[in-house]
């Protein structure tokens, strides 16, 4: 599946529909490279499930904690980008983290994926603007008459990949 995100709004609609859906245990994996989007969408899913105010990237912290009643569940989010082997998850204790909680990881791979769990939702978030700048939709006549491309500088898309939990709860 996929859903087109062109700018904030549609990232903030997004998560919001993710954070209603979440269940404990479950696991939103955010893939994508640098300034993709991941953690714009991790927050606007944050901020549905009940938080209010800042919401600060884990990219040194690792992990950041939320708990209810500031939040619906709760709820891990973490940046695993600067893990040098997946091994690491489990020495920070993220099994431990987890317990009770959804996760919402950022670099999922750098920690050793989570697709294999039937709670996973796969997110790969891509800038069209970039897939625009690869000429890959050059020769696309139908969309460049549509004018699409042309605003299509800045927005992202997200190609979802749910776990068997996921089907029929659908964001
Ligand atoms: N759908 C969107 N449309 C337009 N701009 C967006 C969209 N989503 C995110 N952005 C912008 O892209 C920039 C990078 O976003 P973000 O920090 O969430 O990326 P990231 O994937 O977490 O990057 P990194 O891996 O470097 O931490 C931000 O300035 C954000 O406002
Ligand atoms: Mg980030």
């Amino acid at each position: 599946m996929t859903v087109d995100l062109p700018d904030l709004g549609a990232m903030g609609a997004f998560g919001a529909r993710i954070a209603a859906l979440l269940r404990p245990g479950d696991v939103v994996a955010l893939s994508g490279g640098l300034g993709a989007g991941k953690t714009t969408l991790a927050r606007a899913i944050i901020a549905g499930l009940g938080h209010v105010g800042e919401v600060p990237s884990p990219t040194f912290a690792i992990i950041e904690v939320y708990d209810p009643p500031a939040v619906r569940l709760p709820l891990v989010h973490a940046d695993f980008y600067r893990l040098k082997s997946p091994r690491e998850a489990e020495e920070i204790g993220l099994d431990d983290y987890r317990e009770g909680a959804a996760l919402i990881a950022e670099w999922p791979e750098c920690a050793g994926g989570f697709a294999d769990e039937p709670g996973c939702l796969s997110i790969l978030l891509k800038n069209t603007g970039l897939l625009k700048n690869t000429g890959l939709l050059k020769n696309t006549g139908l969309l460049k008459n549509t004018g699409l491309l042309e605003n299509a500088g800045t927005g992202r898309i997200a190609i979802v990949e749910p776990g068997d939990d996921w089907v029929g709860r659908l964001p």
